[in-house]
């Protein structure tokens, strides 16, 4: 059996601290699952190093459902949860409702929105249905990209005590947990210690009650954002342009396919084909 979000809130009350980590298709799902993440997300981050976009704003419902689908085919024990992408749950709360109600039948256990206070009334009308809703306060992709760009948040006193309102209110309006993305250590803390439900950071220290960053940004295999808060464990794009490379000269000079790659008639057969061709 999987992990619910009972597991989830039972493991922040422990005391020791949840793991979430970016999927988007059936294999890195399954080695991510294998590895005992917690949490599997389903990030409209896929939008950038799926399909190449320069922010997660392009993202369709209908790409969600698709990355949600691989990654639930491949879950054994995390708990998966599926973002909704730009403008699938903004325009009215039934929009947010029937999307979340699609991302659920495509495999997701909860669903994630951005946005503080203003967001509240939509996150309860969707735990209000039964599907369970992280937050994701501080920097927001989907919009703040447009307006300001890549910007930590909660450096001044208004600016966090914006925050630590909107975590109060959603809090209020039923999540069950909120992304914390490039928050200063400081207000997190405050957040984390301030709310009863578990704070997961980007980018925002070490006082939230669990961390998520994208699987490509650890593996190293997605170049074009380098952000300070990621911790990189391996170098896989060197390694996959190696590789690739290796095999492109192999095929190049004729070393591959070696005899142990290719498959061979039977001898008697093959007496028998050249009689009967000539050869
Ligand atoms: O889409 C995503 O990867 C996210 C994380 C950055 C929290 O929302």
């Amino acid at each position: 059996m999987h992990k619910s979000v009972k597991d989830i809130l039972e493991k922040r009350q422990s005391g020791t601290k949840i793991s979430v980590i970016t999927a988007y298709d059936y294999t890195m799902a399954s080695l991510c699952d294998k590895a005992g993440i917690d949490i599997l997300l389903v990030g409209d981050s896929a939008g950038m190093v799926m399909l190449g976009y320069e922010s997660t704003v392009p993202v369709t419902m209908d790409q969600m459902v698709l990355f949600t689908e691989a990654v639930s085919r491949a879950r054994q024990n995390a708990l998966i949860v599926s973002d909704l992408p730009f403008m699938s749950y903004q325009a009215s709360i039934s929009d947010a409702i029937a999307n979340s109600g699609k991302l659920v039948k495509a495999g997701a256990d909860a669903v994630k929105l951005e946005g503080g206070k203003a967001m509240s009334g939509t996150i309860k009308a969707i735990v209000e249905t039964g599907i369970p809703v992280m937050g994701h306060i501080g920097f927001q992709p989907q919009t703040t990209t447009l307006a300001q760009g890549y910007k930590v948040q909660g450096r001044t006193k208004d600016a966090a005590v914006r925050l630590i309102e909107d975590a109060k209110a959603l809090e209020e309006a039923g999540v069950f947990s909120i992304a914390l993305e490039m928050v200063t250590d400081e207000v997190s803390k405050i957040i984390s210690e301030t709310i009863s439900v578990p704070t997961i950071g980007i980018g925002s220290g070490k006082y939230c009650d669990g961390q998520v960053l994208v699987v490509h940004d650890i593996l190293g295999m997605y170049d074009k954002l380098k952000p300070k808060f990621v911790k990189q464990y391996l170098s896989l794009s060197d390694q996959i342009t190696k590789a690739v490379s290796n095999y492109r000269t192999d095929v190049e000079s004729g070393k591959f396919p070696a005899e142990e790659n290719w498959f061979s008639m039977d001898k008697s057969e093959l007496e028998k084909l050249r009689k009967e061709i000539g050869k």
